[in-house]
């Protein structure tokens, strides 16, 4: 599966979410996650990202692999997202910085 990391915190794009073929993409206040039983490795969304913010599993960085059972455990519990909106209002600020994973709202 593909996974979404660190930099969608605080950005939340939604470009990903458009080209989806399958809605595997579940929303939180300010973070997506893609439901792993569910993506089906297309890599259509990799590209979409203006964080480049996601990996397929294999690819995600080594300070990053704890996204990997986030993405699992938050798709449980958000809801599904099927269709682009506004990214949040400072996303193009916080694109890039570091230290966001302690912003994750759950
Ligand atoms: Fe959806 Fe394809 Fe991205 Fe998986 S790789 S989340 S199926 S767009
Ligand atoms: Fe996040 Fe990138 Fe999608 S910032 S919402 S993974 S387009």
């Amino acid at each position: 599966a593909y996974v979404v990391t660190e930099n969608c915190i605080q950005c939340k794009y939604t470009d990903c979410v458009d080209v989806c073929p399958v809605d595997c993409f579940v929303e939180g206040p300010n973070f997506l996650a893609i439901n792993p039983d569910e993506c089906i490795d297309c890599t259509l969304c990799v590209a979409e990202c203006p964080a480049e913010a996601i990996f397929s599993e294999d690819d995600v960085p080594d300070d990053q692999q704890e996204f990997i059972a986030l993405n699992a455990r938050l798709a449980e519990i958000w809801p599904t997202i099927t269709a682009r909106k506004a990214p949040m209002p400072d996303a193009d600020a916080n694109n890039g910085t570091t230290g966001k994973r302690d912003l994750l709202v759950e």
